[in-house]
């Protein structure tokens, strides 16, 4: 999608007044949108045949064909379309099973900046991710790993009817190897828990299930790697320096203030914002031995000779790959731009801030270096923001907090 080509956005609801309302707020943008607006979704779906759009606004409730099916229909149809839901708040249990096929949901009535803002970064996220060099190098990778079906299990039957902590822990607890791997980590600074969790029954109780899936998902992708193979490569590291960026993270989402969602994000975020690293070892060996190999010599960064031999650095191809397997919007924005924030639209302090900084400040106790560190902040994104002087206030915050939970 180019910048300077005016967006189509198609709205959609059954409401013609909520329409007027819509057109009326969102007229300033008409320079930059190209807005149509209907109040049938098969209406919706016989435009979408005809004229390309790159945007479907969907009411929720409408009859004979609902925001899900609409969007269901539209994924499949035109699997390139952001999709977003605008629901009214009574209907917010239904808009959770719309999750699947909408990219967002936003509530009604629509603010035009926050729907402006949603779509910006919407756009700005998927310019990055279907740039050439991601292609590209994805069209090498043999087998880009699947979604692990542990995963799958849990979120099904966290979406069942009666979603049950017993069974989410026996589901956890058939896999060995990975449920000691999760009691370590939940016995860890970053859960700060009162005492020693010794099943997965337990972790499940005391995180909830919405922590309990990012961290079996996060543990079986890290247990999946086989060091032996890579010798080369320190998965351990990695896993710990992924361990504290999420503490650090939490600690700053915490701090700002921020929504509940994204401190439950920011353990995802944080455990797999370098899972593109695990991508390019495994699949470009010989190549990425000697990229890594010349990053620990030379004053460059790493992600900087990734893009000089792929194209690309692996915060793209992590992104890439969350992208593929639906995975939350923020947590994507957060991995793909957690190098260089200031690429994206985000223009206030979110996941996104939270991952940027986190990732800095291990790298910053990791290095003897200050001048090194100094560079491990994007300065024009932390001036956009309007926090470039706050980062040894973070420094302290993510002291503190691990001084707490030690
Ligand atoms: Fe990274
Ligand atoms: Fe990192």
């Amino acid at each position: 999608m180019n910048d300077t080509v005016k967006k189509r956005i198609l709205f959609v609801d059954d409401e013609s007044m909520v329409l007027k309302g819509i057109q009326r707020t969102l007229r300033k943008m008409r320079n930059s949108w190209d807005m149509t607006f209907t109040t049938g979704a098969r209406e919706a779906l016989e435009i979408l045949d005809t004229t390309p759009m790159d945007v479907i606004v969907s009411d929720m409730k409408m009859p004979e064909m609902d925001g899900t099916q609409l969007l269901g229909e539209v994924k499949r149809r035109h699997p390139h379309m952001v999709r977003l839901i605008l629901s009214g708040h009574v209907e917010q249990e239904t808009t959770i099973q719309s999750v699947q096929f909408a990219h967002q949901c936003l509530s009604k009535p629509c603010d035009a900046e926050l729907l402006k803002q949603t779509l910006a970064k919407l756009f700005a996220l998927r310019e990055i991710l279907s740039d050439d060099a991601i292609k590209k190098i994805v069209s090498q990778i043999e087998s880009l790993p699947s979604l692990p079906s542990i995963y799958t299990e849990i979120m099904a039957e966290m979406q069942s009817d009666d979603p049950s902590i017993n069974n989410v822990g026996k589901i956890i607890g058939r896999d060995v190897s990975m449920t000691a791997k999760i009691l370590q980590v939940v016995n860890s600074v970053f859960f700060g828990l009162p005492r020693k969790i010794g099943n997965p029954q337990q972790a499940v109780m005391l995180l909830g299930l919405e922590a309990i899936k990012s961290l079996v998902l996060s543990v079986k992708i890290f247990s999946e790697f086989s060091q032996q193979q890579y010798a080369w490569f320190n998965i351990d590291d990695i896993f710990n320096h992924s361990i504290s960026v999420s503490t650090h993270a939490k600690a700053i989402v915490k701090s700002e203030k921020m929504d509940q969602d994204l401190v439950n994000y920011s353990l995802m975020a944080g455990l797999l914002h370098d899972l593109g690293k695990l991508i390019l070892a495994t699949n470009f060996n010989q190549t990425y031995k000697q990229v890594v190999a010349e990053s620990q010599s030379s004053d460059s960064q790493l992600w900087e000779l990734e893009q000089e031999a792929f194209g690309t650095s692996h915060a793209e191809i992590g992104a890439y790959l969350m992208g593929l397997w639906n995975i939350e919007s923020p947590i994507i924005e957060a991995i793909a731009f957690h190098h260089c924030p200031s690429r994206s639209a985000s223009n206030h302090m979110g996941l996104l801030a939270a991952v940027h900084i986190a990732n800095g400040l291990d790298h910053e106790e990791a290095s003897a270096d200050d001048q090194a560190a100094e560079q491990l902040y994007d300065n024009e994104y932390l001036d956009r923001l309007g926090v470039s002087d706050r980062v040894p206030d973070w420094r302290q915050v993510c002291k503190a907090y691990a001084e707490r939970n030690a």
